[in-house]
């Protein structure tokens, strides 16, 4: 596992390459205390989302139809890994990036060589243009929407003319820290449809669908983005 910015080193892994930048302090409050919460949290979280490693999400589907078969995908926030075996498994070739330190642990007993980075999706410690895809699901929900604008904008930095994006978010107006409910202490940012398709575009994505899900495994309204770079 490999290590970007400060913290605890990662065992058995080389730095990140990449700038290395420490991430901004836009966003650093959600971040730290969203992190901190799946950690405090990661037996909980693990049993309900570790296992399922078998779980072909459409919008992940609907995304890797439109990339190379042997394409680089980053997983942002990618939690116990569930997906990073299932893609693993399809031939991709994956980058895992997250800031719980457990839940890469258990990504990692799972997929001893999967490749896994502890980090800060406000601060990624790749070069541009190494992803043919990024896959967020359930992710970029937790950084203030200001730190999602500029997320998005490095995220198009990291894959060529002609990349992907799959990204879910949470539907809705309000923003803030959860305080009950399941794994409280999280942050959630919220978005109107509208709001989100402009964010998008500005940080340089063509759209190829934004809609409004309800999903099954998620409660909720989910808007589900799907998105390429365009070619030059
Ligand atoms: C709801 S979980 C989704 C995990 C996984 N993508 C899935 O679909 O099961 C959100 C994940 O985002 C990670 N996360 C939250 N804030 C982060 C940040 N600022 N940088 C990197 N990862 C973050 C959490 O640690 C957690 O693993």
């Amino acid at each position: 596992m490999t290590k970007s910015g400060g913290g605890k080193p990662a065992p058995g892994g080389s730095r990140a390459r990449g700038s290395g930048a420490t991430a901004s302090g836009v966003g650093r409050k959600a971040a730290i205390r969203t992190a901190g919460a799946y950690a405090a949290q990661a037996k909980t979280f693990v049993r309900h989302w570790g296992r399922r490693s078998d779980r072909q999400p459409r919008l992940l589907r609907d995304s890797l139809r439109i990339c190379r078969r042997d394409a680089v995908v980053l997983d942002l926030g990618s939690g116990a890994g569930q997906d990073i075996r299932s893609l693993r498994r399809k031939r991709y070739r994956v980058v895992g990036l997250d800031l719980t330190w457990p839940l890469l642990a258990y990504a990692r007993r799972r997929s001893r060589r999967a490749r896994l980075v502890q980090g800060d999706m406000r601060s990624l410690p790749f070069r541009s243009g190494v992803f043919d895809g990024v896959w967020a699901a359930a992710s970029l929900i937790h950084l203030p929407k200001p730190a999602v604008r500029t997320t998005l904008r490095d995220l198009h930095g990291l894959v060529p003319p002609g990349g992907v994006l799959a990204a879910t978010f949470v539907q809705g107006r309000n923003s803030g820290f959860l305080r009950a409910g399941w794994i409280p202490g999280r942050f959630f940012s919220r978005w109107r449809k509208a709001e989100l398709e402009g964010a998008v575009r500005q940080a340089g994505w063509a759209i190829i669908s934004l809609k409004t899900v309800a999903n099954r495994e998620r409660k909720g309204r989910w808007l589900n983005l799907l998105a390429r770079r365009p070619a030059r």
